[in-house]
């Protein structure tokens, strides 16, 4: 059975002494898991927390990734600079990201490609906003979306992990339901069988106000591979309870 993953999207929150707090926390608490765990943090604390976690079993990962290599792009940051500090994860496509920062599904696309390129896992983010689903136009947005990555990326979209975040329950306390979130999974999967004979072993991860009490239920779905959490991952106990859970899946 393959792995699972919790993957903490930190977003716009820490400090250097409560990101140390925590991470020390995290660590004693951890053991060895046998489930994948990673943190995606803001881009100025990516060598304080790849100090603190060498030779952990937390992964690193950042929020974002340049659509470029190098050069004139005032405030990006380039894949091979986010690879020099040992990152192994870069999400892409975060719905906050589509949102403040008009990126469309062809960015998202070539930013997955940046990290594949640099030997890194884009976690590539899929979800509908309220009104999308009330429209009834859930699968035709997150497909559209997935679309454009399997399109830029050929027979690397084996490597990628995507995570279907509805945008309507992200920091809303509004989980989607076990069985929303797996519906939508199952559409995501049979995308991605389409596209390439691996894609069983694609992770596929929920995000939208999972925490730790409503993590076991989803984790337990055939086709929710982990999670990205964002609040919950920035409480040591609540994140460590969310890996106990899918370790127990
Ligand atoms: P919350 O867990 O705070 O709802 O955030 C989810 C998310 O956006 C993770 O990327």
């Amino acid at each position: 059975m393959k792995k699972k993953l919790i993957a903490g999207n930190w977003k716009m929150n820490g400090s250097l002494a409560a990101n140390e707090l925590l991470i020390r926390h995290l660590l004693s608490g951890l053991g060895e898991p046998s489930c994948d765990v990673a943190v995606c943090v803001p881009f100025v604390y990516l060598a304080q927390c790849q100090g603190l976690l060498a030779g952990s079993a937390i992964a690193l990962g950042a929020q974002d990734i340049s659509c470029h290599d190098a050069g004139a792009y005032t405030g990006e940051i380039a894949p091979a600079m986010l690879k020099e500090f040992g990152l192994r994860y870069a999400i892409v496509g975060h719905s906050e990201r589509r949102q403040y920062h008009g990126e469309s599904d062809e960015t998202v696309a070539l930013k997955a490609q940046k990290a594949l390129g640099c030997g890194m896992t884009p976690i590539v983010c899929v979800g509908e906003t309220l009104s999308e689903r009330e429209a009834g136009k859930t699968e035709e947005v997150v497909k559209r979306q997935l679309a454009a990555v399997i399109h830029a990326n050929g027979h690397c979209i084996s490597e990628v992990v995507v995570a279907y975040e509805p945008v309507w329950a992200i920091g809303t306390g509004l989980s989607a339901t076990a069985e929303q979130a797996q519906h939508v999974h199952a559409v995501l999967r049979a995308q991605l069988k389409a596209a390439t004979p691996h894609a069983d072993r694609i992770k596929l991860l929920y995000g939208g106000s999972m925490n730790a009490v409503n993590a076991s239920e989803l984790l337990a779905q055939p086709d929710i591979d982990g999670g990205l959490i964002g609040g919950a991952a920035l409480k040591a106990q609540d994140f460590l309870t969310i890996i106990a859970a899918a370790i127990s899946c």
